[in-house]
């Protein structure tokens, strides 16, 4: 009768420990850990045999995975071959200007390798770049990878956790195994305007400095300030003092200094530069043949054709995204970069370059001239 009892006393407290961290996990949800940069997207992603969540809109129903459900209204994926299939183009033709070659050709070592995930059950090769919205692709991955049976179910401490989450690194397979799958697999990326990007970053990392990436406030912009702060009197003295922490101008002046970054201050970040290195550098786009290229500012299109692309569009329906989100603003690139000097601009241009020639991003003249 006792020990009947305390099981039911044990039965109860799990029950109470689950309650709790079921709360604790959601409220982890919602903070949103996710690398748009700006504002926080939560996305719904869905993948058929659970229920959907309820829509945002409750006027709409979600969308039917199956293309053929589709309202007719909606623009065709085929439409957007042509598209998909110029960035390509683009892409193969840029590599072979040797004006360029310096910033579009990489080795595939270790760094790259390290970037790519692999989902082998449906032959895929995912090459990360970070602030560009890729959480939500890697979910999908380890969905269709097997570990989890819904984006929903992932423990969002485990969306990074390669060596737990069923999404290995292609850098943790023997070299034979590397090159089979480089060969033979879909391979894909997502890009954004390089500039927005480094600005996403730096908002993402230095200004809004979650709590569980202390580094990048306490060590690494101290140390970009101690380099490139060009009057460390900057805020002293009269009572105009500057808010304390890394400025957006110290942030250019470090990325346009190729050398002195490479040589010293780069090495000693480690992994954490994979926030601004540059794409070529993450995915080497040109050793590596991609499939498809997707561009953030135009993901609404990009990422149902990345989908029927890869072959998977009927096992994950991508999720409503919210309009004007992904599009490339240009009141924010110039007031980010106002002040900044014309020379320390064409320097962080000079090193971006092959990014905005690889991908197709127009030179932003009104920022350089
Ligand atoms: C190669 O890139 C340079 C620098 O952007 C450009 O001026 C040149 O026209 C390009 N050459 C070709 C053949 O596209
Ligand atoms: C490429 O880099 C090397 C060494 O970093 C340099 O000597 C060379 O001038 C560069 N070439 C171009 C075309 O920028
Ligand atoms: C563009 O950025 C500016 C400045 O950050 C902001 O005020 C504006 O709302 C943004 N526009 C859009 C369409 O998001």
């Amino acid at each position: 009768m006792r020990a009947m009892r305390h099981h039911w006393l044990l039965l109860g407290a799990c029950g109470w420990v689950l309650l709790i961290l079921m709360f604790v996990s959601k409220l982890i949800t919602f903070r949103a850990v996710d690398d748009y940069g700006d504002r926080a997207v939560i996305q719904k992603w869905t993948v058929p045999g659970k229920p959907a969540p309820p829509a945002s809109s409750p006027g709409k129903s979600e969308p039917n995975p199956k293309p053929s459900h589709q309202p007719s209204s909606a623009p065709s994926v085929a439409d957007w071959q042509p598209v998909a299939e110029r960035r390509v183009e683009l892409l193969a033709a840029v590599c072979k200007n040797g004006s360029l070659r310096n910033l579009t050709h990489v080795s595939v070592g270790k760094f790259v390798l390290d970037r790519i995930f692999v989902c082998d059950k449906h032959k895929i090769l995912f090459c990360q770049t970070p602030k560009v919205g890729n959480t939500q692709w890697k979910k999908v991955l380890i969905v269709l990878n097997g570990e989890f049976s819904s984006v929903e179910e992932i423990p969002e401490n485990l969306v990074h956790d390669h060596e737990k989450n069923g999404l290995p690194r292609l850098s943790s397979l023997p070299p034979r195994e590397i090159t089979h799958r480089l060969n033979t697999y879909f391979k894909f990326l997502i890009v954004r305007d390089p500039f927005e990007r480094l600005i996403s970053a730096f908002k993402d990392k230095f200004v809004k400095n979650p709590r569980f990436e202390p580094w990048y406030k306490h060590d690494i912009a101290p140390a970009i300030i101690r380099k490139y702060r060009k009057s460390h009197r900057d805020g002293d003295g009269d009572g105009t003092a500057a808010a304390p922490g890394l400025r957006f101008e110290d942030f250019v002046r470090y990325l346009g200094d190729a050398e002195g970054r490479r040589r010293r201050v780069d090495r000693q970040f480690g992994e954490h530069v994979i926030h601004w290195v540059t794409y070529a550098e993450l995915c080497a786009p040109c050793e590596i043949r991609y499939d498809v290229v997707g561009h953030h500012e135009t993901l609404e299109r990009d990422a149902p054709y990345i989908l029927k692309a890869a072959g998977i569009e009927r096992l994950v329906s991508y999720p409503a995204i919210p309009p004007g989100i992904t599009r490339y603003n240009r009141t924010k690139v110039e007031h980010y970069f106002s002040g900044i000097s014309k020379r320390d601009i064409r320097r962080l241009y000079a090193r971006y370059q092959g990014d905005f020639h690889l991908f197709g991003y127009p030179t932003p003249d009104f920022l350089l001239n």
